[in-house]
């Protein structure tokens, strides 16, 4: 073999490996648009086989000349020279046209992908309006409901306020220093505040002779009383049964019911005593009481916020959970500015 027919064997071979792997990189692209879905065109399939046919063809052209070169067959050389650069010309034209379906194709794919995020984007807007509106509509729902149990009672509302004011300033400087930081979530505190307005929603079952009374209750009265606690969670329960999900009325039913029982176990309905009473319950209670002793009742003037919070360190470990007495300590002039900023009628100085 002389230098001028190993040189041409040499650009035959390389010519041969070159297309080998143009074939096998084709595949692969192929491969890839179909894992994302874009080649899917009846069309562009039909070109892609027809374009891979060429290929065979070229190749195995290209392989015969080489055979035919190497043994000095002459079957016109001219003729084969011709067929191999007629599918070549052709494998370059199908590929121009497979490559522009392919890029129209990504194309599409991507103006429809755009099409799909905006839709998704406004659907994801109205949702989250829907959901806000959904959250007001179930916060007033409780106010409203809240506020007719007060309302027999001879209330203006502010108590529901303001207590659950308190309770989430309690709550918050729990979930910063104590030993209930832990137990404390975000969820937590938000289930707790929309709970807090319902603790007394029970009084709705108890009779105006009582609820109305302007003296003090005779002992059959008081356990009529008591069983305000008792009516709420039942009330509480109720709605909850209803539900197919988890949601804060499990927390409103025990704070509903436990609202009055004491840490030393001398409270009310059940005489719970001690970490016994939900944490929830244990809260509310000292919320409660701040605001009973800030607020004239028909029983009583408005104490100072002073001796609000000596009446409240004496009753550190009787009433209250002692955390939670330290706990309003830490934050007791949050709570003079809010029983003074939301005083009912000129009470609370
Ligand atoms: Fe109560």
């Amino acid at each position: 073999m002389n230098t001028y027919t190993l040189m041409i064997s040499c650009l035959i071979v390389s010519g041969a490996v070159v297309m080998l792997c143009s074939i096998r990189q084709f595949k692969s692209n192929i491969q890839l648009l179909k894992a994302f879905y874009i080649c899917k065109k009846k069309k562009l399939s039909w070109m892609i086989s027809l374009h891979l046919t060429m290929m065979g063809f070229f190749f195995c052209g290209y392989i015969a000349f080489l055979y035919f070169f190497l043994n000095k067959v002459d079957l016109g050389l001219e003729l084969i020279t011709g067929l191999i650069f007629f599918f070549g010309a052709i494998f370059v034209f199908m590929s121009n046209i497979i490559h522009r379906g392919m890029l129209l194709t990504i194309q599409e794919s991507y103006d429809h992908s755009v099409s799909i995020g905006v839709a998704l984007e406004e659907e994801r807007k109205k949702l989250l309006t829907t959901n806000h509106q959904l959250l007001q509509t179930e916060d007033v729902t409780i106010l409203v409901l809240a506020y007719q149990a007060e309302l027999r009672d001879g209330e203006t509302g502010g108590h529901i306020n303001r207590s659950s004011e308190y309770v989430s300033l309690i709550a918050r400087q729990l979930i910063t220093d104590s030993c209930y930081a832990a137990y404390l979530s975000e969820e937590y505190i938000r289930d707790l505040v929309k709970s807090a307005p319902l603790h007394d929603i029970g009084k709705v079952g108890v009779p105006d002779l009582i609820l109305q009374k302007k003296g003090p209750f005779t002992p059959q009265e008081f356990e009529i009383m008591k069983q305000h606690c008792r009516h709420g969670a039942d009330i509480i329960c109720k709605a909850r049964e209803k539900l197919t999900f988890r949601s804060f009325l499990e927390l409103a039913a025990q704070l509903t019911l436990c609202h009055h029982e004491k840490w030393d176990g001398s409270g009310y309905p059940s005489g719970l005593a001690g970490e016994a009473i939900p944490l929830s319950a244990r809260i509310m209670a000292l919320a409660d009481v701040y605001d009973a002793l800030r607020t004239e009742r028909c029983y009583k003037e408005a104490f100072s916020h002073e001796k609000a919070c000596r009446i409240i360190l004496e009753e550190r470990g009787r009433h209250f959970d002692p955390e939670i007495v330290d706990a309003f300590f830490a934050v007791e002039k949050e709570f003079e500015q809010i029983s003074i900023e939301q005083a009912d009628t000129s009470q609370a100085a």
